[in-house]
């Protein structure tokens, strides 16, 4: 029987030696690294394995985060655009744009596709993304953008801008293990994207640009946002089973189940399980941990899918005071030092990725001028079921989740 290969499903697209996902045994391994090892460390280790393709010693690691630390700063007009933006649009719209404006000024590492540049270019895009989400996060709620923290770690710099404050190490270690959890994660569908821009040899910028695009999408790193929201929906942990049911009658999604890849548990989930059971204990909301635990069982038990990445981490941030729009850009700001990898990856051994299309339009017709045309309906080819299955979840998504401006 033929394999169904729609949306790409199964079709090994190319080689990489970032991360190995293993579906079947529900594992993640980083550069050979399995992730429950690499959560014990910085975020700027699991980067530098991710560039470099080995663990840093002690003394790598500390040049390494200094480095990483000088490339913080981003062009004023850039903050500019964001205080401007922030309060009206889609977070992820407006990192999307921030992120394209960077390589419009000097100011941004050369361009250049020569591993030496692209180096440079990788740690401005990893140090800057977590300028540009913080600041957004500040603009979107009417704070002062404050400049970058040279004496703080990447996951303290990125809460103290965001929050306008100091944040307590314990908040701190579980945005890193966060950070550590999302940063790669094989061929998905925003590093996809930044590896078919990178095969043309166009530049890292428009590369991450576009991967920032694909991650906005709710099938993607919306997710996360779109799993807040829907806990928010369903209130109360007595009301999960009969939405739940309406949902799964409706031929609804259940946002933050389901993975292409994983067919077990997704290895990620643990983590962020445990980090969102402590935290909503710790901050006395409780009551969404109660109602994702809920949603878990019965989801597992109705329909047999497993949480993904996106479940416990909208709990998560909740509990650590993130707003849920903002969840999708703290993807981005950890997910960045994949796209950048995965770039100079494909740049070492570059082809371009050029898929071939199969064509099931028209046959050819005979084109007539226009005086002499009458109208004719468009006709597409038949729907199959699938199609309209996906457009009735979109629709249910649209109409079920509360608006994010900008975002439908
Ligand atoms: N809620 C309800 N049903 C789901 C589901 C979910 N979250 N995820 C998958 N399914 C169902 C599908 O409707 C389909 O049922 P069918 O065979 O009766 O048509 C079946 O499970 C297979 O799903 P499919 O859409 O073919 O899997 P996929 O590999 O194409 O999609 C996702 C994977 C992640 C896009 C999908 O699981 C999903 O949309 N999840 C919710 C969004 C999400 O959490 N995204 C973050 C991913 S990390």
């Amino acid at each position: 029987m033929e394999q169904n290969t729609k949306g790409l499903a199964g079709v090994v697209a190319g080689n990489t030696t970032l991360s190995r996902v293993d579906g079947q045994q529900g594992q993640l391994h980083y550069c050979g690294y399995n992730i429950d090892d690499l959560v014990e460390g910085p975020y700027e280790e699991t980067c530098y394995l991710l560039l470099h393709g080995q663990l840093p010693t002690t003394q790598q690691l500390q040049e390494f985060t200094e480095d990483l630390k000088q490339h913080r700063t981003v062009p004023q007009h850039v903050l500019e655009f964001i205080q401007h933006k922030s309060r009206q649009d889609h977070p992820m719209a407006v990192l999307r744009t921030a992120v394209s404006m960077l390589s419009c000024d000097n100011t941004f590492p050369s361009v250049g596709n020569d591993p030496q540049h692209t180096q440079q270019q990788a740690m401005a895009l990893i140090a800057q993304m977590s300028t540009l989400v913080a600041s957004i996060g500040a603009a979107r709620t009417g704070k002062n953008i404050t400049a970058p923290d040279k004496s703080l770690d990447h996951a303290a710099n990125f809460l103290a801008m965001l929050q306008g404050q100091a944040p307590s190490a314990q908040a701190c270690q579980a945005i890193n293990v966060a950070l550590v959890l999302h940063a790669d994660h094989g061929f998905n569908a925003s590093t996809f994207a930044a590896r078919a821009i990178a095969s043309t040899l166009s530049d890292m910028v428009s590369a991450v640009t576009a991967a920032v695009g694909s991650l906005k999408g709710p099938l993607h790193g919306g997710a996360n946002t779109a799993v807040m929201h829907m806990l928010q929906e369903i209130g109360q942990e007595d009301a999960v089973e009969p939405w739940l049911n309406q949902t799964l009658d409706h031929h609804g999604l259940v946002m933050g189940f389901g993975h292409r890849v994983y067919k077990t548990t997704d290895p990620r989930v643990k983590h962020l399980r445990m980090l969102s059971k402590q935290w909503c204990e710790h901050t006395n909301e409780a009551k969404w941990f109660h109602i994702s635990e809920k949603l878990r069982e019965l989801v597992l038990q109705k329909k047999g899918l497993h949480p993904n990445v996106d479940f416990y981490s909208a709990s998560l941030y909740y509990a650590l005071g993130i707003d849920p729009d903002m969840y999708t850009p703290v993807f981005a700001l950890s997910r960045v030092a994949g796209w950048v990898g995965h770039v100079r990856e494909q740049l070492h051994d570059n082809r371009l990725i050029r898929p071939r299309a199969q064509y099931i339009g028209h046959a050819p017709r005979a084109y007539a001028p226009l005086q002499q045309r009458t109208p004719q309906h468009h006709t597409r080819p038949k729907e199959t079921a699938k199609n309209v299955d996906n457009l009735k979840e979109l629709r249910w998504y649209q109409s079920n989740t509360h608006s994010i401006k900008g975002c439908r």
